[in-house]
C-alpha cells in the first residue's frame, strides 16, 4: 500500500520532536508500509536535502535508543521532502494537489502539526484544491480549539471538507501501550469486568504528572494551561478507557459510541462543586532531582501575574448504574515530584475482616509512564507462625520481559493507524466536544474568581489543597498510602 504523509508545520517542534522520531521507529521495525513518501511543508525555502539535513540534526536531541546510525539515517531520509508554502495561497495548495497527484499514491495522509488558528484554514484550502478526495486523511493536533465554541467552529469546517471517517483528532495518550493493554484487561479476560464497578471499586484516581517545567513553550502555555492541555483531552480519554461499558464489537464507532456515553454522564461542574472539587495550582521555584528549578512566573515568556493554572486536582462521578457514587479523581501537573503517569483502581475493604492487622484494601495500578506495566496489589500470609498480619504483596505484569519484542510507542502507533485508516484510537469530533462542555464551567468559574491559582512548591505532588479534597472522601493519593 503506498502512502504520502505531509505535514504541515514540517519544521515545528512536533514534526521534529515525535512525529519524524515515531515514523523512524516505524521504519527501523519494518512497520512503515513500503511505498511511502513523507512530505514536510513549511513557510521558509528550503531543499529537500536540507530538510533531510535539519532532521538528521535534531535527531541528537532524541533519546540515544532512538537515534539512527548514519546508515539508517541515509535509507530513512530518502523517504524525505520538503515544500515550501504559503498556508493562506491556493496557488500552493494547487501545487501540493500537483505533486500528491502525479504519483496518485493509495494513502494521503494531511497531518496538521500547525498552530490550531491555523485548522479552519488548511481544511478549506484543501478543499478547494481537491485535497479531499475518498484516499485523503486528515490528522488534527490538539489541541483543537479553545473552548467549546472554538472547537465547533473548527469541526464545522472539517465537516464541510472531509468526511468524519476521514478526520483522526489525535490524542496521544490513546496510543501508550498501556492504554491498550486496559482494554486486553477489561475486555480480552474475564476476570476483572464482574468487580469493575460500585460494589468492588472504591476510587479510581487517575494521574498525570510531569517533572518538567513549560520550557520554551511558555507563550502558548500561559494561553492553554493545565486543564485544556492535559484534563480536557488525555485525562478524560483515559476516564472514558476506564469506564466505558463492554463495546459490542472492536470497531471504531462501537467504542466511541461507549467512550461519549461516558462523558455523557460525567457530572456537571456548578460554580459550587469547582469551588469544592477542582483545585487549581501554580508552581512556585523548587527543587527536582536535587537540581533548583525557578518557579511558572520567572519562566521565559511568561507573563509577571499570570493566573494560569500549571496544575490541577479534580473529583467527579459517572452517573449512572455501573459507577454511582464512585469518586473519579483526575490530577496533572507541571514539575511535580516525578514524572509518572498512572491510573490506580482502588477496591473496597473485606467486608468483615477476621485477619489482626493490616486491613489494607486490593489495588490494580496500570502505569503508563515511565514504564509501563500492571501491579496488582494483594494481601497475604507470611507463612511464619500463629497470630501473623497479612503482608502485602504485589503481582507485576512487566510487558518489557512478558513480551520480548520492544513495545511500540504513541505516535508510531498511531502514525500507522492513520496510515492504516484505522480510527479505533482516534477522537469522534461529538466526543471532543462533550469534553469541552464538561470543563467550561470550570473555565467560566476561574475567570470569575479573582483568587487565581494556589502556590505549589516546584518537585511537590501540589498544592495541599489537593490532598484535603481527597481526605474529605476519607482517601487519600496514592504516594501518600
Ligand atoms: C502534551 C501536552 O499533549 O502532552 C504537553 O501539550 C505534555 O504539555 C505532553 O508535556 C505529555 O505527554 P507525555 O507523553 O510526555 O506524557
Amino acid at each position: 500500500m503506498s502512502f504520502d504523509l505531509v505535514f504541515f508545520g514540517g519544521t515545528g517542534d512536533l514534526t521534529w520532536r515525535k512525529l519524524m522520531p515515531a515514523l523512524f521507529q516505524a521504519f527501523r521495525h519494518g512497520k512503515l508500509p513500503p511505498g511511502g513518501r513523507i512530505l514536510a511543508v513549511a513557510r521558509d525555502e528550503r531543499s529537500d536535502d536540507e530538510y533531510r539535513a535539519f532532521i538528521k540534526e535534531r535527531f541528537v536531541e532524541v533519546e540515544p535508543a532512538k537515534q539512527p546510525s548514519s546508515e539508517e539515517f541515509a535509507r530513512f531520509a530518502d523517504l524525505l521532502h520538503y515544500r515550501r508554502m504559503d498556508l493562506s495561497k491556493p496557488e500552493h495548495y494547487a501545487g501540493l494537489k500537483d505533486w500528491v497527484d502525479q504519483r496518485g499514491a493509495d494513502t494521503v495522509v494531511l497531518y496538521l502539526a500547525t498552530a490550531p488558528y491555523l485548522f479552519p484554514v488548511i481544511c478549506e484550502q484543501l478543499g478547494a484544491a481537491g485535497l479531499n478526495g475518498p484516499r485523503v486523511r486528515v490528522v488534527l493536533e490538539k489541541p483543537l480549539g479553545h473552548d467549546l465554541a472554538s472547537a465547533q467552529q473548527i469541526n464545522r469546517v472539517v465537516r464541510s471538507v472531509f468526511t468524519e471517517t476521514q478526520a483522526f483528532r489525535i490524542d496521544h495518550y490513546l496510543g501508550k501501550p498501556s492504554v491498550q493493554n486496559l482494554m486486553a484487561l477489561r475486555f480480552g479476560n474475564a476476570l476483572f469486568e464482574p468487580l469493575w464497578r460500585r460494589e468492588s471499586i472504591a476510587n479510581i484516581q487517575v494521574t498525570l504528572a510531569e517533572a518538567l517545567g513549560v520550557g520554551t513553550r511558555g507563550d502558548f502555555y500561559d494561553q492553554t494551561g493545565a486543564l485544556r492541555d492535559m484534563i480536557q483531552n488525555h485525562a478524560l480519554q483515559l476516564l472514558t478507557m476506564i469506564a466505558m461499558e463492554p463495546p459490542s464489537t472492536n470497531d471504531a464507532d462501537a467504542i466511541r459510541d461507549e467512550k461519549l456515553k461516558v462523558l455523557k454522564s460525567l457530572k456537571p461542574f456548578t460554580p459550587e462543586s469547582v469551588a469544592r472539587d477542582v483545585v487549581r495550582g501554580q508552581y512556585r521555584a523548587g527543587t527536582i532531582a536535587g537540581q533548583p528549578v525557578p518557579g511558572y512566573l520567572q519562566e521565559a515568556k511568561v507573563p509577571a501575574a499570570s493566573q494560569t493554572e500549571t496544575f490541577v486536582a479534580l473529583r467527579t462521578e459517572v452517573q449512572n448504574w455501573r459507577w454511582a457514587g464512585v469518586p473519579f479523581y483526575l490530577r496533572t501537573g507541571k514539575r511535580l515530584a516525578a514524572r509518572q503517569a498512572q491510573i490506580v483502581v482502588n477496591f473496597r475493604q473485606v467486608p468483615h475482616p477476621i485477619f489482626p492487622g493490616s486491613a489494607r484494601a486490593n489495588k490494580l495500578v496500570i502505569n503508563l509512564q515511565p514504564e509501563d506495566g500492571l501491579e496488582l496489589h494483594l494481601l497475604a500470609a507470611k507463612g511464619s507462625g500463629q497470630g501473623e498480619m497479612l503482608a502485602p504483596v504485589s503481582l507485576d505484569l512487566d510487558f518489557d520481559k512478558a513480551f520480548t519484542t520492544e513495545r511500540v510507542g504513541a505516535y508510531e502507533r498511531l502514525l500507522m493507524d492513520a496510515i492504516a485508516g484505522r480510527l479505533n484510537l482516534f477522537v469522534r469530533s461529538d466526543e471532543q466536544e462533550q469534553a469541552w462542555r464538561w470543563v467550561e464551567p470550570i473555565l467560566d468559574t476561574w475567570a470569575a474568581d479573582p483568587n487565581g491559582p494556589r502556590a505549589y512548591a516546584a518537585g511537590t505532588w501540589g498544592p495541599p489543597a489537593s490532598s484535603a479534597m481527597v481526605a474529605r472522601d476519607g482517601c487519600t493519593w496514592d504516594e501518600e498510602q
